[in-house]
């Protein structure tokens, strides 16, 4: 059974649809806890109603982003996770927390990367008049929203677009394509060769 403990900062959409496939679909692992950098954030209620620890480590309460990463990986750890599920967590990670977590860390960024990384990323590709426009499940390291490539899924540019039309259409996406990749990963069926994430065929009951 893995560990999985999943990472918000606030709506926590990303979350819920990870819980409850994991729950539907009888996933062998168990969401150990649910973790905010922000004590307003709403995903926590979810999380708790679904009886799943909750825990908050506020930023700004801390005197260096080092101090921050440092308490939150505590946290994180009590829960003896397989697994890290960034999910809307917003805030740039330290490389020394990154490397605690290399291989067992993912993240979900609304774009089709390595197009249009950090914030606004709806706007970023409407100015820059693309046709498709998606999101991208990926390995966490160092470099702000890059790394190994898991899983991607488009969606079309319509005329008209605006930046909240747009995210609708991508975050239907997200809550397909998260779960699924999260799934991968708890099956073991993931790997990673020289920067290129492999998916194994799903292993065929005996
Ligand atoms: C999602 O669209 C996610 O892709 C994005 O924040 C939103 C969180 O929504 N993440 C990033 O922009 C990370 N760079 P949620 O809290 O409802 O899952």
């Amino acid at each position: 059974m893995k560990n999985i403990v999943i990472l918000i900062s606030g709506r926590g959409s990303n979350m819920q649809a990870i819980v409850r496939a994991a729950k539907a679909e009888g996933w062998p692992c168990r969401i150990a806890a649910v973790i905010s950098n922000r004590a307003d954030a709403e995903g926590l209620a979810f999380a708790a109603q679904q009886g799943i620890a909750t825990e908050v480590v506020v930023s700004k309460d801390f005197p260096s982003r080092e101090a921050f990463d440092a308490q939150l990986q505590a946290t994180i750890d009590r829960f003896a996770p397989d697994l890290v599920v960034l999910a809307g967590f917003m805030r740039i990670l330290t490389p020394g927390f990154v490397e605690h977590y290399a291989g067992r860390m993912l993240n979900i960024h609304p774009s089709l990367l390595p197009s249009f990384p950090g914030l606004a990323t709806h706007r970023q590709a409407l100015a820059a008049g693309v046709k498709v426009h998606g999101v991208t499940v990926h390995f966490v390291t160092a470099e702000l929203d890059h790394g190994p490539i898991v899983a991607q899924a488009t969606v079309p540019v319509l005329p008209g677009d605006t930046e909240d039309t747009l995210a609708g259409r991508v975050l239907v996406e997200e809550h397909v394509l998260y779960p699924k990749a999260v799934r991968w990963y708890v099956e073991g069926r993931l790997s990673i060769d020289n920067g290129v994430v492999h998916i194994a065929d799903a292993a065929q009951p005996a």
